[in-house]
């Protein structure tokens, strides 16, 4: 581990007892006809949540929903991620309509001990987005001490991770702040070798900074998905119909290049499962060798692929893995990413995947337990491994 959290203060370090707390969490999750679809977020964040409590704090949690553009709209309302929580935490969670003003006031000064209050969708209001600080200091009226635990939102300078830490001294970090941190910290560390990061997903623009950064730190990139075609096509490999992003063709020829030069090692497919489209996959015909012929499209990797991939991670000391082998939704499209997930878990590298859709495949699979670390974060965890400063981690208080 890179040690990045110890520089923070704690939830850990905080004197909770009576206080109101300001949670910011990243509840931000799929809510399907007025159900939460997938809790994993939710979950992730009840260390946190319990620690208040059980240190008689009274946690007042604050999260936004999708993207409604600063207008209230009950499609984005977090009062279904409410009574999930209730269901998780076995505890009735309140509830506030608004974020801020009166009744948000109200709400919080009356949360006995023992309850917890779930705030509305931060982005009903402009300010949030816009880190204002006139909202970040309506925000503050509503406790008296302040942790962030979204760091699925530390990429975003938005008023409750960045203008409202100024109104707390300190501003802590929460339990899964500081994991993603320490987890993700350990890859751009000096983690065990051989070190593999595993890419897949549909662009390669989301990867170049990762890329970039992780290629003194690896051994090797195995690179799949929809993104392993524009990197054949950089080789001048013909992917037929595939998904190549042509913009990005001389990209993935320098990421080779550099590559090569730097002795790391490009895993890329050697064969493929292929259909005319995604629209119609029928059974998914295999194509061995590297190339697609005319009219199909690669949508996973075949079974070649995945064995060389195997034996690859068999030895492997640390794993990354972001992004998806292929259209792990659409049996039989996920037999790559299956077959990735499960030699993972077979070896015993230290192992950590990040971005949604990997999450969600691992949750498919019955496999997530079994990884060292699951990132809740998206674009957070891309921005972070890219070497990026996080505007939710900066304003978090250092220890002196
Ligand atoms: C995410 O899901 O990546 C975070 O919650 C951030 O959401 P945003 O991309 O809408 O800012």
């Amino acid at each position: 581990m890179n040690g990045a959290t110890s520089k923070k203060v704690s939830v850990r370090d905080l004197d909770l007892s009576g206080k109101r707390v300001f949670v910011r969490v990243d509840f931000n999750v799929p809510v399907e006809a007025g159900r939460v679809a997938d809790d994993l977020r939710i979950r992730a964040s009840l260390p946190t949540v319990g620690l208040i409590l059980n240190r008689g704090g009274r946690p007042v949690l604050a999260s936004h929903l999708g993207r409604p553009r600063a207008t209230s709209n009950k499609d984005f309302s977090l009062l279904p991620v409410a009574q999930r929580l209730g269901s998780l935490l076995e505890l009735p969670v309140r509830f506030a309509p608004d974020c801020v003003g009166p009744d948000a006031e109200k709400a919080s000064g009356a949360l006995a001990s023992g309850e917890v209050l779930l705030l509305e969708n931060l982005r009903f209001h402009p300010g949030e987005e816009k880190n204002d600080p006139h909202f970040a200091a309506q925000l503050a009226r509503l406790a008296d001490a302040y942790v962030n635990d979204a760091f699925g939102s530390a990429h975003r300078a938005h008023a409750s991770v960045a203008a409202l830490c100024s109104h707390f001294r300190p501003a802590a970090a929460g339990l899964l702040m500081e994991r993603e941190i320490d987890c993700l910290g350990a890859l751009l560390g000096n983690p065990a070798r051989p070190y593999l990061a595993i890419l897949g997903g549909a662009k390669v623009a989301d990867k170049v900074g990762l890329i970039r950064n992780l290629l003194p730190r690896v051994d090797a990139f195995l690179i799949g998905g929809a993104m392993a075609y524009t990197f054949l096509a950089a080789g001048k490999v013909p992917v037929g119909s595939s998904k190549v992003e042509q913009a990005n063709v001389p990209v993935a020829a320098e990421i080779l290049e550099s590559a090569a030069r730097a002795g790391v090692k490009i895993l890329l497919p050697v064969d493929h499962r292929v259909a005319p489209s995604v629209e119609k996959p029928g059974e998914g015909e295999l194509v061995s060798g590297r190339s697609i012929p005319e009219g199909l499209m690669g949508l996973d990797i075949g079974p070649e692929t995945a064995a060389a991939f195997a034996r690859e991670i068999a030895p492997a000391g640390t794993v990354l893995w972001n992004g998806p082998m292929g259209v792990f939704e659409r049996p039989p499209f996920d037999a790559g990413s299956r077959s990735v997930a499960e030699a993972i878990v077979a070896g015993r590298a230290l192992s950590v995947a990040g971005g949604g859709d990997t999450a969600a495949a691992l949750g498919r699979f019955g496999l997530a337990e079994r990884f060292s670390h699951v990132s809740t974060g998206g674009g957070a965890s891309l921005e972070f491994l890219s070497g990026l400063i996080l505007p939710g981690v900066a304003a978090l208080t250092d220890r002196s």
